[in-house]
C-alpha cells in the first residue's frame, strides 16, 4: 500500500492523477486538517506533524510514503530520510525534485516563477533545486499565505478569492515581469488554476502554469519501475490495514464532504488522531 500525506486537501490533486496512472495499487490517504496549512508554521513543527503522519501511515502498513505537500517536502523530507526511517523498510518520496526535473524543458526564456506558501518560499527549495537543473535559469518566488487557507475553508471559488489571487500574481510578475512560466509550488493550488489562469489571460500575458500532480504521477511510474523490490513490498503488505482509504485528523464527515468534491466520487473518510 502507498500512503499518500498532505497537511490537507492539496495532496488529493496529486492522489487523483497517480491513481489514474497507477490504478493496481491501493492508496492510503492522510490529511492533517486540523492543524493545516503548515505553510506558515515553522520548521521544527512542520518536521514533527510530518514526522508523526510518516510514523503512522508506516504503522498502517505503508511502505511507501508521497509527502504530497510541498511545505513537507521542503521542510522535513531530507532530515525524515537521512535521520528517522529505515530504507530497507519504508521509502519516503516528495513532490519538489520531480517537479523541477520537468522545468528547463518547459520555459523558453529561463524566467520561472514560483507561487508557494511561505515556509517553502523560505526554505529556497525551489531555487536551489532549480538551478542545480540549470543555473542558468532566473527564478523568483512568491508567498501566497492566503491562497491554504482559503481552500481549506471552501472558500476559494467565491469572488472574494480574486483579490488575493490577483495580489500574489501581481506580486510575482512584479518582481519579473519576463516570467513565462509559472510553477504552482503548492498541491492545494490546482484548486485555483482556474482563476490563475483566467486572470494571465485578462492581463494578456502568456505564461505556462505548471501543476504537479502528472508530474509526481510518472516520476512515480519511474521510480517504481526503476526498483522491483519497493514495487513487491508495496503489493503485499505484511501488516496493518488493506485496500487503502482516507483518514484526516478533522471530523470525518467534513473531510469526507469536500474531499468527494475535489476528487469528483463519493468518498468515506476516518477520523485519526496524530502524536
Ligand atoms: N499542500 C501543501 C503544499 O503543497 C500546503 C501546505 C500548507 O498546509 O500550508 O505546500
Amino acid at each position: 500500500m502507498i500512503g499518500v500525506f498532505d497537511s490537507g486537501y492539496g495532496g488529493l490533486t496529486i492522489l487523483s492523477k497517480i491513481r489514474q496512472l497507477l490504478p493496481e495499487y491501493d492508496y492510503l490517504y492522510l490529511g492533517d486538517n486540523a492543524r493545516a496549512p503548515y505553510g506558515t508554521r515553522s520548521f521544527d513543527v512542520i518536521y514533527e506533524y510530518t514526522l508523526q503522519a510518516v510514523n503512522y501511515l508506516h504503522e498502517q502498513g505503508c511502505n511507501l510514503i508521497i509527502l504530497a505537500c510541498n511545505t513537507a517536502s521542503a521542510e522535513a523530507l531530507r532530515t525524515i530520510q537521512q535521520r528517522d526511517i529505515n530504507p530497507e523498510e519504508l521509502r519516503v518520496l516528495g513532490v519538489i525534485r520531480p517537479t523541477v526535473e520537468v522545468i528547463p524543458q518547459r520555459t523558453k526564456n529561463k524566467h520561472i516563477g514560483v507561487l508557494a506558501t511561505p515556509g517553502t518560499v523560505a526554505s529556497e527549495s525551489y531555487v536551489i533545486e532549480l538551478l542545480k537543473q540549470d543555473p542558468t535559469l532566473v527564478v523568483t518566488q512568491q508567498a501566497c499565505p492566503m491562497w491554504v487557507p482559503l481552500i481549506e475553508s471552501g472558500e476559494h471559488l467565491g469572488e472574494g478569492a480574486d483579490y488575493f489571487v490577483e495580489k500574489y500574481l501581481n506580486e510575482l510578475l512584479e518582481q519579473d515581469p519576463l516570467i513565462d512560466t509559472i510553477i504552482l509550488g503548492c498541491t492545494h493550488y490546482p484548486l485555483i488554476q482556474d482563476k490563475i489562469e483566467a486572470y494571465l489571460l485578462q492581463t494578456n500575458r502568456h505564461i505556462s502554469v505548471v501543476t504537479q500532480g502528472e508530474i509526481v504521477a510518472q516520476s512515480l511510474a519511474d521510480y517504481l519501475h526503476r526498483h522491483p523490490e519497493i514495487v513487491e513490498r508495496i503489493s503485499s503488505p505484511l501488516r496493518g490495514r488493506s485496500g487503502g482509504g482516507f483518514l484526516t485528523t478533522e471530523s470525518a464527515t467534513k473531510f469526507a464532504d469536500s474531499a468527494s468534491l475535489f476528487l469528483s466520487e463519493p468518498i468515506e473518510a476516518e477520523h485519526i488522531e496524530l502524536q
